[in-house]
C-alpha cells in the first residue's frame, strides 16, 4: 500500500503514477525535439525585404556571408559568385534556434547541426538543410529583394 495520501485517495498505486509519469515525460522529450524523424519542425518562413549590398562589407568578396538584420527573421545572405547571392533563413530547422555564422558555414548552437554556405547539413544534429529564399538582384541600385 502506497504512503501517499493523494494516491490512496485516487486509487493511484506507484507503479501505474510511474508509468503514466514515463510516457508523459518521453512524450514531452519527442515534442521538444522534433518529429523524431529528421528534427524539422519550424514551419513556413515568410520574408520580403530588400537589402542594400553596400551596408554589408562581408558582400563584397566571393564567399562572403553577412546576417542581414531588420528583416523580420533571422537570415543571411551569401555571395556565391560575382554576380549572385544566396540567402538562407537562420532559423535551424531542427527546433527553432537562431543559426550563426561560423568560419565559412553555419552552426546551431543549440544542439550543434552545422551547414555549409550553401545551406547543406553537414553535421551535428541530423536536420534538414537551412531554407533558401528567393534573392532578386538589381545591380544598378546596388541591392537585394529577398522574398521567400
Ligand atoms: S535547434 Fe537543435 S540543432 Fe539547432
Amino acid at each position: 500500500m502506497s504512503d501517499c495520501t493523494a494516491c490512496q485517495r485516487d486509487g493511484v498505486n506507484r507503479r501505474e503514477f510511474l508509468s503514466a509519469s514515463s510516457a508523459l515525460a518521453i512524450t514531452a522529450l519527442l515534442a521538444a525535439c522534433g518529429d523524431g524523424d529528421n528534427g524539422n519542425s519550424t514551419g513556413p518562413i515568410t520574408v520580403n525585404t530588400t537589402v542594400v549590398l553596400a551596408n554589408y562589407s562581408a558582400l563584397g568578396t566571393v564567399g562572403g556571408i553577412a546576417v542581414i538584420s531588420g528583416a523580420g527573421t533571422p537570415l543571411a545572405v551569401v555571395r556565391s559568385t560575382t554576380s549572385q547571392y544566396r540567402a538562407f533563413s537562420l532559423i535551424c530547422p531542427h527546433a527553432g534556434t537562431t543559426v550563426a555564422v561560423n568560419g565559412d558555414g553555419f552552426r546551431c548552437p543549440n544542439h550543434g547541426a552545422t551547414f555549409t554556405a550553401s545551406g547543406a547539413w553537414t553535421g551535428g544534429e541530423r536536420t534538414k538543410g537551412l531554407t533558401e529564399f528567393t534573392v532578386a538582384v538589381n545591380s544598378t541600385a546596388g541591392t537585394l529583394t529577398i522574398t521567400s
